[in-house]
C-alpha cells in the first residue's frame, strides 16, 4: 500500500481485525461516522500522543536554533455562537453553495450567473468566440449568457494552450483540450443554436448542463445547502435564542482564549498553543471510509509570532510537519507537500500548503493536513467582535525594552505622544500572525492504515510459502507492541511467559498468547501489525533468553530477558 486497492474490501478488514466499525452497524449504521475498535482505539490514541509528544511537549528548535515554546488547551465543544458569527463560519455555510470541483472554491449558488460573465477568463475567452443580439436587457448577466454563439475549434485551442493555461487551468478544456472540442462538436451537431451559458459550461466540465467556476474556469458541483455546522441547543427550551453549534474546528477556541493563555503562562512571542479534540461538520457528502466524515477529531496548533517573523515560522511549520509524518513510517513518495495557488487560498490566508498523501482510493494526493498562514485574521476578528481589542493587541517589551537607548522615554505611553509614524509603533504593540498546522487524527489514522497494509509470502512451519497480509506500523503507532508467547504449555515455559508479560504491562500494550500453533500465533500478530513477538523455549528455562521476531524481516535475535524491554524501548524513541 498505497497501490490501488478495492477499499470496501479494506474497510472489511479494519472491521474485522478491530481496528474500525461502522457506528451503529446493527441499525444500519449512520453515514458519516465510524467507531474504532479495540486495535484502532490504540492505534489512534498513539497518533495523538505522538502528535501531543513530538509537537506540545517536545517540539525540535525552531528555525534559529530557538526552544519553541507551546502549550496545550482542552476546549469545550459547544461555545457561544457568537464565535462562530465572529469567525465567519456562521455566514460562511449558510447559503446554498457550490463547490468548484478543481480549485475547491464555494460560491453562492445564487451569485454565480452574475459574477461569471465578469470573470476574467470568462471575458478573455470571449474574444475568441462571436455573441449574438442579446436578449434580456434587464439582466446583463443573461443577457450574455443566453445568447446564441459561434466559434473556430482551432480559436478555442489555441485560447486553451495560452490564456486559458493562466486564467482558467480548471476548465476541462485547457485540461483535456482535443477530449472536450470533441465533445463540443458532437453537441453541436445535434443543436445548431448553442447558447454561451451552455457552450461555456461544456468548455468547463467536458460534460452538458455544468456550470463554471467563475475563478479557475472548473465545473461547480450542484448546488447544496451547505450548512456545515450541526446545530443544537442548550438548556430545555429549543428556542433561536438557544441554539448552539457543534465547533466545526477547535482552532477557535483556541484563538478565544488567547488572552487567558498569555495572562496564567506569562508567555512571549513567538509561542504556540494546542489542541487535539472532536470536530463536526455536517458534510454534504462523507465518502472514502473515515477519510471525510461527519465527526472527526483534530490535532491543531496556533502559533502566534511577529508579523515580520510569520514567514520564517510557516517555513518551519511547513517543513516540520511533513518530516512528522516521515518519522512515523510514511513514505516520502507518498507525501506531497502542494502550496495552494493564489486563487485557491481562503480571503484570509497570506499562503497554505497542503500536506497531501497518496490515499489508494484517489488518483490524486488528499489533503492530510493544511499549514495555513492566517495572518492576523482570527485574533483581529474575535477583537472586533467581542470590543475588547485591548485583550488582543500584543505589546513586545523585549524588542521595546531592546531599543531604549534610541528613545528619551522608557513609557510607551509617552513614547506614543511623539506621534511616531505607523510602522514604528508596529514594531512594539501589533496583532500577532499566526502560522496553523491543522492535522486530521482521524484521517492520519486512515493514512497509517492503508501505509501498513500489505501482503508478502512467509514460509510456514513446514518451509512451504504461506501468503500473509501483515501490517507494517511504525513501532511508535502500533496498537501492541510486542506479543509474549511460551512455545509450548508445559515444562514451565506459561509461568515464564506470564511473568515476562506482567513485567513489561505496565510499560507497553503487551499481548499474552498461548493458543494454537506458534506460526499461527505469528499470523495473528503480524494482521494486527505487532512489531515483536517474543517466545520463550526451552533454552530460555536453562540460560534465560528469549527469541525475539521481527515482524518486517522475520528475523529472530536471542536476547537476555533482562533486556527485552530496553530493546522495545529502543525501537520506540521518537525521531522528529
Ligand atoms: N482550522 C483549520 C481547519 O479546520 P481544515 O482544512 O478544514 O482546516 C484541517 O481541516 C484538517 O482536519 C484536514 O486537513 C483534515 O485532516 C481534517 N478534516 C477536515 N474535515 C474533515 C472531515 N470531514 N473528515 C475527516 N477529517 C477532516
Amino acid at each position: 500500500m498505497p497501490t490501488k486497492i478495492d477499499m470496501a474490501k479494506f474497510a472489511k478488514f479494519c472491521k474485522d481485525m478491530g481496528f474500525i466499525y461502522q457506528s451503529s452497524e446493527i441499525y444500519g449504521g449512520i453515514n458519516g461516522f465510524w467507531d474504532y475498535g479495540p486495535l484502532g482505539v490504540e492505534l489512534k490514541k498513539n497518533i495523538k500522543d505522538a502528535w501531543w509528544q513530538d509537537m506540545v511537549r517536545n517540539p525540535p528548535p525552531g528555525p534559529d536554533g530557538q526552544e519553541i515554546r507551546m502549550v496545550g488547551l482542552d476546549c469545550s465543544i459547544i461555545m457561544n455562537p457568537k464565535v462562530w458569527v465572529a469567525s465567519g463560519h456562521a455566514a460562511g455555510f449558510a447559503d446554498p453553495m457550490q463547490t468548484c470541483r478543481q480549485c475547491k472554491k464555494l460560491f453562492r449558488a445564487d451569485q454565480v450567473r452574475d459574477i461569471l460573465p465578469e470573470a476574467e477568463w470568462v471575458l478573455s475567452l470571449l474574444k475568441v468566440m462571436t455573441v449574438g443580439e442579446g436578449l434580456y436587457p434587464q439582466s446583463p448577466a443573461l443577457n450574455l449568457l443566453l445568447r446564441n454563439c459561434s466559434w473556430k475549434n482551432s480559436d478555442l485551442a489555441k485560447w486553451a494552450n495560452s490564456k486559458g493555461q493562466k486564467l482558467a487551468p480548471g476548465m476541462a478544456l485547457v485540461r483535456n483540450t482535443e477530449t472536450t472540442l470533441q465533445t463540443l462538436e458532437d453537441i453541436h451537431r445535434q443543436n445548431a443554436d448553442l447558447q454561451l451559458g451552455v457552450v461555456i459550461g461544456i468548455l468547463s466540465s467536458g460534460q452538458i448542463a455544468m456550470t463554471a467556476c467563475p475563478n479557475c474556469g472548473g465545473d461547480l458541483t450542484e448546488p447544496k445547502q451547505f450548512n456545515l455546522m450541526n446545530e443544537t441547543h442548550t438548556g430545555p427550551v429549543q428556542s433561536e435564542e438557544n441554539k448552539a453549534y457543534l465547533r466545526p474546528e477547535t482552532a477557535q477556541g483556541i484563538f478565544v482564549n488567547y488572552r487567558n493563555v498569555l495572562d496564567s503562562t506569562r508567555l512571549k512571542l513567538p509561542f504556540g498553543i494546542a489542541q487535539t479534540g472532536k470536530a463536526f461538520r455536517n458534510e454534504i457528502n462523507p465518502r472514502n471510509f473515515t477519510f471525510r466524515s461527519r465527526e472527526f477529531e483534530q490535532m491543531e496548533i496556533e502559533f502566534f509570532c511577529h508579523p515580520d517573523e510569520s514567514m520564517k515560522w510557516y517555513e518551519y511549520w511547513r517543513d516540520l510537519r511533513k518530516l512528522w509524518y516521515s518519522t512515523l513510517g510514511v513514505k516520502s513518495d507518498n507525501l506531497v507537500p502542494r502550496e495552494q495557488g493564489k486563487e485557491e487560498l481562503a480571503h484570509y490566508s497570506i499562503g497554505t500548503t497542503d500536506i497531501e498523501y497518496m490515499f489508494p482510493f484517489s488518483d490524486e494526493p488528499q489533503e492530510l493536513e493544511g499549514v495555513a498562514h492566517r495572518g492576523s485574521f482570527d485574533l483581529e476578528a474575535h477583537a472586533k467582535a467581542s470590543g475588547m481589542a485591548e485583550k488582543f493587541a500584543y505589546f513586545d517589551e523585549d524588542r521595546w525594552n531592546a531599543d531604549a537607548a534610541t528613545r528619551t522615554t522608557n513609557s510607551f505611553k509617552e513614547w506614543m505622544k511623539s506621534n511616531p509614524p505607523a510602522e514604528q509603533i508596529g514594531k512594539y504593540q501589533f496583532t500577532p500572525h499566526v502560522i496553523e498546522p491543522s492535522a486530521g487524527a482521524d484521517r492520519f489514522t486512515l493514512a497509517v492504515l492503508c501505509e501498513a497494509y500489505s501482503e508478502d509470502e512467509v514460509p510456514d512451519a513446514s518451509g512451504k510459502a504461506e501468503k500473509r497480509v501483515v501490517m507494517k506500523f511504525h513501532p511508535r503507532l502500533a496498537p501492541i507492541k510486542a506479543a509474549i508467547f511460551p512455545l509450548v504449555n508445559k515444562d514451565g515455559m506459561p509461568e515464564k511467559a506470564m511473568a515476562l508479560y506482567r513485567s513489561l504491562k505496565p510499560h507497553f500494550n503487551v499481548f499474552f498468547d498461548d493458543k494454537g500453533a506458534v506460526g499461527r500465533r505469528y499470523r495473528r500478530q503480524d494482521e494486527a501489525g505487532t512489531p515483536f513477538c517474543i517466545t520463550i523455549d526451552g533454552q530460555t528455562l536453562t540460560d534465560d533468553t528469549v527469541t525475539i521476531r521481527d515482524r518486517d524481516t522475520l528475523k529472530q535475535d536471542r536476547v537476555k530477558l533482562s533486556d527485552v524491554r530496553a530493546a522495545i524501548e529502543k525501537a520506540l524513541s521518537p525521531q522528529v
